[in-house]
């Protein structure tokens, strides 16, 4: 998302209004497991039902108990044959992040997919118990801490899978590495998308030579919870923009699905998705020297991934 100062220009780039043509789903995910942030509401939750119904054991990390066990009856309602679980982790905070992620790793011996997919948009520059930014913290660190701390029950799985929610949002991103957490609003949630997809270029990196793979996306402007608690104007102007131009949460979880599940994307790794297709991201965003620097910064802020 980039200033709301243009905000036709903005919502019709987010938007994808006109979708293409849902491809196949043909990788059977009969026996696979899901590993799954923010399944609770919006895209994560359609997304898991999908998935779910195509025969996956659904994971999902949850911080509100009550959506969680309203999600796990979904998916239950969805596909009964499988042992569907909820872990617990307010993931904006570098500790529960840690501590769920063990508790995933003792309990899951191979995890086939990992959807990184928590996150939030806020006006404000808010910091949270270890001192960082909230969307920063969210939308960034809690992908590149589980993730590297499931790495190992992902390379069990043989070919596995790492798909992160990023947005388009990260075109008018800038990193300044000296102001990463000082910024706020549309701007700052750029920024953490700029840092999915970074991330995503560095882990696929990382991961040449294994079969894991790890991609990221795009999922549309869509009607969500997104924003609902973002205060300031920046709620009401997305609300307005959500009442205007926005998808169907069925509608935007179909690149996630896509990245799950389609034989198509088999071997692919590294790329950024929008409407099922490969899409070139921002300049910043191809950049090698920042994708190791960001990571080489997270692992410090974070302790692990070093
Ligand atoms: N909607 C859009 O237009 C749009 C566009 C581009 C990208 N995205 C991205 O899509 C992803 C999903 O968003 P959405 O649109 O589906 O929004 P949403 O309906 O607000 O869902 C966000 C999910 O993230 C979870 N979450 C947020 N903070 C968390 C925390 N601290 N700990 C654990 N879980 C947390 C929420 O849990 P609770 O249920 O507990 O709140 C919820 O399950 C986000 O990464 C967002 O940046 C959305």
């Amino acid at each position: 998302m980039g200033r709301l100062r243009h905000p036709r220009g903005l919502w019709r780039r987010l938007g994808s209004i006109s979708a293409r043509r849902p491809r196949e789903y043909t990788a059977g995910m009969q026996g696979k497991t899901v590993v799954i942030t923010g399944a609770t509401s919006g895209i994560g939750a359609v997304a898991a039902r999908s998935l779910a119904e195509q025969g996956a054991r659904i994971v999902i990390i949850a911080r509100d108990r009550r959506r969680a066990q309203e999600t796990l009856r979904d998916l239950r309602a969805a596909n009964s044959g499988q042992a569907h679980g909820a872990f617990y982790a307010d993931l904006s905070r570098l500790g529960e992040m840690k501590r769920v992620a063990a508790e995933i790793a003792a309990a899951e011996p191979r995890i086939d997919i990992l959807m990184n997919n928590a996150g939030l948009i806020a006006a404000h520059n808010r910091k949270t118990e270890d001192g960082l930014e909230l969307m920063f913290a969210t939308n960034h660190l809690s992908y590149f801490v589980l993730t590297n701390l499931l790495i190992e029950r992902l390379r069990a799985a043989g070919a596995a899978r790492i798909v992160s929610t990023a947005s388009e949002a990260h075109r008018r991103a800038r990193l300044d590495f000296g102001r990463l957490q000082d910024q706020k609003g549309a701007r700052g949630y750029g920024t953490t998308k700029l840092c999915n997809i970074l991330f995503t270029r560095e882990l696929a990196r990382r991961l040449a030579g294994t079969d894991v793979t790890a991609n990221c996306l795009h999922p549309g402007f869509v009607a969500t919870r997104f924003g609902d608690d973002a205060g300031g104007v920046l709620r009401t102007g997305i609300a307005i923009a959500k009442r205007l131009f926005a998808l169907s949460p069925a509608e935007g979880a179909k690149t996630m699905v896509y990245l799950a599940s389609s034989l198509e994307v088999a071997g692919r790794s590294g790329a950024y998705f929008d409407r099922c297709a490969p899409v070139q991201p921002s300049l910043a965003a191809r950049s090698d020297e920042d994708a190791t620097r960001l990571w080489e910064l997270s692992a410090r802020i974070s302790g692990v991934g070093g």
